[in-house]
């Protein structure tokens, strides 16, 4: 079994957002900060970083903050944007405002368009995060594509080919998985992640998206009960299925 890492409590409070090492220590002197109950009264004491800390823990009456390593799943509503650069409302407000000033800090895996909802995943956890985008990885990413024209029928087969090459491009796309649901909604399952992929590759069959939902990475699915702009932890157990 590998030893569970060990951090400074003000160092471990101020990493999780909970203020600066001065604020932390006027926490701690509060005695608001408790360990199985008990009051903690040296920020500098260690204590081993486990996940059952946010059980054992509380700050102020609540449980502590999840440590890392810590992965969200988000269902992004329409309308935020993934990237701290873009402008407009990013998918980062969308969190508790302490999880916004965590060191590591959150970071999406991978983006969606300002446009396209459904599931994405946050996580502090780099390892974690270039498992799942790494290319040689070839995370099935499924979304639901709403067009403007009826499919015609030859799509399948072009996404399929692995011979799509999009306008700008040096390589081709990898083959990809066209499953129609009716005349202008289709499954569409890709393993990469190019910049607007799914809105270029319908463009490159003379279509237009105009509704895209990613509903499915790898075997995980956007759970049902999630609305959208609303997130919750993925567990451990939970990620295996994103590699299956
Ligand atoms: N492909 C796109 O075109 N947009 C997305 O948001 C995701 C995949």
């Amino acid at each position: 079994m590998t030893k569970a890492p060990t951090a400074r409590l003000d160092r471990l409070l101020a990493n999780l957002g909970y203020g600066s090492r001065r604020e932390v220590q006027t926490l701690i002197d509060l005695g608001v900060v408790l360990l199985d109950g008990a009051p903690l009264d040296d920020p500098g004491q260690r204590l081993a970083v486990t996940a059952d800390l946010s059980a054992r823990m509380t700050i102020e009456g609540a449980p502590l903050d999840p440590p890392p390593p810590l992965t969200l799943i988000l269902h992004k509503p329409l309308g935020v944007v993934c990237s701290h650069k873009e402008a407009g409302r990013n998918v980062y407000e969308l969190l508790p405002a302490r999880w916004r000033r965590r060191n590591p800090v959150l970071s999406t895996i991978g983006r969606l368009d300002v446009d396209t909802t459904g599931l994405l995943l946050l996580t502090d956890d780099g390892g974690f995060l270039h498992r799942v985008i790494s290319p040689k990885a070839h995370v099935a990413k499924r979304y639901l594509a709403t067009l403007d024209r009826p499919l015609q029928g030859n799509e399948a087969a072009l996404f399929a080919s692995g011979e799509l090459m999009l306008e700008g491009e040096t390589a081709p796309l990898r083959p990809a998985v066209l499953e129609p649901l009716s005349a202008t909604t289709a499954h569409l399952t890709i393993v990469e992640g190019r910049y607007h992929q799914v809105r270029r590759m319908f463009a490159a069959v003379g279509n237009h998206v105009v509704g895209l939902h990613r509903d499915r990475i790898g075997a995980l699915d956007l759970p049902a009960d999630l609305d959208p702009g609303r997130h919750r932890i993925l567990k451990p157990e939970e990620q295996a299925p994103l590699f299956a």
